[in-house]
């Protein structure tokens, strides 16, 4: 089975446009720091693995361009358009500081640093594809034959590469030959769902229904719904989870139906070090219009936030590249990170 590829890297970077999916498959091409961030903020990339992969190439071209005339620190003040570009997706912060440190440590050892900086991007994509094929066999072994399943936002291989990470557990549970359902919530306001989760169950040919956000009690108590799946932008170390908007109202309807509710990602969305969780907030127009149609005359009076925090104590477990962790994740998530 083909994978949709999101991220092309041939010494510049094209990116699948996810913003056009899933009636049209247009490429954008990016060269530096400065454009990359803009095609990350703009949501021509987006999960937050992808964002990271992305923006280490963003990075690694940076130094290509700059290498002849730059010093490395004009070129770390230069990638901080990228840090800023995305706040909650740690995978990005985790990403430009292993590019900046490859770099760094080439310089000392006399070795070229736009080289290293690029083998460490190079690095970081195929590191991110071997994850997700782990994340997505560890993950497939919670759903069992003729599950339900739900999820929210888009976690597949258009969000991090290969199978992907909560849509990758249950790809891979379909490709093993279980008869599954998966229930899409559509994710508003940038429909991430019913665009590109739809999308990708469709290629595969999984069957799916598609619903609205607000109907994920009523279906989870008249549909049979035995588990939720998700993604991840940030995780830090007691187990706090920080992905799309709605997902904490998910985590709150699974448990009070008594079903279990999965986070899959990465260890590079792990944040073990700090507890912050720097929450995205992005502009009025994403709500009052759709697909550029104005829908609403509420005009600036609009709260968009595109992310929020799942507490640990609605997480049944963790699933990473790494094995899967149970609570409590300030214990586990730190043994699997040593
Ligand atoms: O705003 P987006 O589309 O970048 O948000 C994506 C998500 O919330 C995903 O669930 C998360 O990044 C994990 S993807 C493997």
């Amino acid at each position: 089975m083909e994978e949709v590829v999101p991220i092309l890297y041939d010494g510049e970077l094209s990116l699948l446009d996810q913003r056009r999916l899933p009636f049209k498959e247009e490429w954008v091409r990016v060269s530096g720091a400065q454009d990359t961030a803009q095609a990350i903020q703009q949501m021509v990339v987006r999960g937050a693995p992808a964002i990271g992969v992305a923006a280490a190439y963003g990075a690694a071209m940076e130094f290509r361009r700059a290498s002849a005339c730059g010093d490395l620190d004009d070129i770390e003040k230069r990638l901080a358009v990228l840090l800023g570009a995305r706040p909650t997706a740690y995978n990005l912060q985790y990403a430009v500081k292993r590019v900046l440190a490859a770099a760094r440590r080439a310089e000392a050892n006399g070795d070229d640093p736009a080289l290293a900086a690029e083998d460490e991007a190079r690095r970081i994509d195929l590191e991110n594809r071997k994850a997700a094929e782990r994340m997505g066999e560890l993950g497939a072994t919670l759903i069992s034959d003729g599950d339900s399943v739900m999820t929210i936002c888009n976690t597949g291989s258009l969000a991090i590469g290969y199978l992907g990470s909560a849509l990758g557990a249950i790809k891979a549970a379909w490709r093993h030959g279980k008869n599954i359902h998966v229930y899409a919530l559509e994710t508003r306001p940038w429909l991430q769902g019913a665009r590109l989760t739809v999308y990708e169950l469709q290629k595969e040919g999984i069957p799916f229904t598609l619903i609205v956000d607000s109907a994920s009690a009523i279906t989870i108590q008249r549909k049979g719904v035995r588990s939720v799946f998700v993604g991840a932008d940030r995780i830090v170390a007691d187990g706090r989870t920080a992905n799309k908007i709605g997902t904490y109202t998910l985590s709150i309807v699974a448990k009070a139906h008594g079903i279990p509710f999965y986070v899959v990602a990465p260890t590079s969305t792990i944040q073990l070090e700090k507890t912050d969780m720097a929450l995205e907030e992005r502009p009025p127009e994403e709500v009052t219009s759709i697909g550029g149609v104005k829908i609403s005359t509420a005009g600036d009076a609009v709260y968009n936030p595109v992310f929020d925090v799942t507490p640990p104590q609605n997480i049944t477990a963790i699933v990473t590249e790494r094995g899967i962790a149970r609570p409590p994740y300030q214990d586990s998530l730190k043994i699997m990170l040593s």
